[in-house]
């Protein structure tokens, strides 16, 4: 076995039949919305996340951001997680390019707190940005992966509307969120304005996410991803892939989380590593390394002589995310690897890989 890529789900290369898919496929031009394969995807984006219309963007950060544009003004404020993936790790577009100004509330191990949400809604005066916007992040990535359950989701968007915002959630997982809780994707989006979700995670695509909210919503999104230069032409090629993800790719979620929850046991039976098994709650897996007295620069290279590779959380951890190009073999290879590391032995079975 080659080098193993543990690193994020974004690491997936298309299939054969993704890319048979792709191949496939008739095209148009979209900006004058004449690509057939954008308008199938689109229009089954809509339908599986219960909204009344979508939006093929080019990426998660895209398609957040449209969404942002869409809903505020500038100067307006957005509630929003300082751990969430907007907050963190978009490049301040937030306020940069959209304008709005964020009013921070941490969550705690990505649960946000429906209290500190209203306490943080602020009541008109003059002096005063206009509270717009709360954002919301499921699965949530920093925390691991956790998957934010229906009935805080329902709370957390009660207190919004209650006090006149609107609510856009991140959903780049939200798949793997509802396949994690046992609910329907549309339970989740019920009761949200927009959603963002990505195709290029567990989904397995090449590139693209999408946006969906009302119809009228979806006309401004358009407005926005046009002025960003993301209007695109032949973008049935991207469709086509998503098309064929959104067919094939959803329910096979269950297995990435259960191979995660495999990943995470066995680590943590590992001497000096450690994982916080009440966080594996989908594809993420986060170890804590400090025990092993390494740097998790040096942990991390030496895992990767062993052929596996990760991402790093310095100081303490590393993360392994599971995706469509591992089976259970591949997890138990991983585990003796990691093992190897542990015990000091110093392996060498890493090669150029992607997979
Ligand atoms: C929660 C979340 N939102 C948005 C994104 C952005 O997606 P992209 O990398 O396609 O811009 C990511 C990517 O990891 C993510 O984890």
């Amino acid at each position: 076995m080659l080098t193993i890529n543990m690193r994020s789900d974004t690491q997936t290369l298309p299939t054969r039949a993704m890319r048979e898919a792709i191949f496939n496929a008739p095209l148009g031009d979209d900006t004058y919305g004449e690509d057939p394969t954008v308008k199938e995807f689109e229009a089954l984006a809509a339908e599986m996340t219960g909204m009344e219309a979508a939006l093929l963007v080019l990426s998660g950060n895209m398609g957040n951001l449209v969404c942002l544009m869409a809903h505020g003004g500038h100067g307006d404020e957005v509630i929003i997680d300082p751990d969430s993936h907007i907050y963190y790790y978009e490049v301040g577009g937030l306020a940069n390019i959209a304008g709005l100004m964020p009013m921070p509330v941490p969550s705690h191990a990505g649960m946000l707190d429906p209290k500190e949400v209203s306490a943080a809604i602020r009541a008109p005066n003059l002096h005063y940005p206009t509270p717009k916007l709360l954002c919301l992040e499921n699965t949530h990535n920093r925390s691991g992966g956790r998957v934010v359950p229906l009935d805080l989701h329902r709370d957390l968007c009660q207190v919004a509307k209650g006090r006149g915002l609107a609510v856009h959630l991140d959903g780049a997982r939200i798949f793997n969120a509802a396949i994690a809780a046992g609910v329907e994707v549309t339970e989740y989006t019920a009761n949200v304005d927009s959603i963002q979700v990505c195709l290029t995670k567990g989904l397995g695509c090449p590139l693209g996410s999408f946006v969906a909210g009302s119809r009228e919503f979806i006309a401004r999104a358009d407005r926005a991803r046009k002025r960003l230069g993301g209007g695109m032409r032949q973008a049935g090629i991207i469709a086509a892939a998503g098309l064929y993800a959104l067919k094939n790719n959803v329910n096979r979620l269950a297995d990435d989380h259960r191979r995660a929850r495999v990943l995470a046991e066995r680590l943590n039976d590992l001497p000096n590593l450690s994982v916080d098994l009440r966080y594996v709650e989908s594809n993420m897996v986060y170890v804590d390394h400090s025990a092993t007295g390494k740097s998790t620069a040096e942990f991390t290279k030496l895992l990767r002589e062993a052929g596996v590779i990760v991402s790093t959380r310095p100081p303490r951890q590393v993360r392994l995310c599971t995706n469509l190009h591992h089976d259970d073999a591949t997890i138990d290879e991983v585990v003796e690897r990691v093992a190897a590391v542990v015990r000091g032995e110093r392996v060498h079975k890493g090669e150029p890989t992607c997979a």
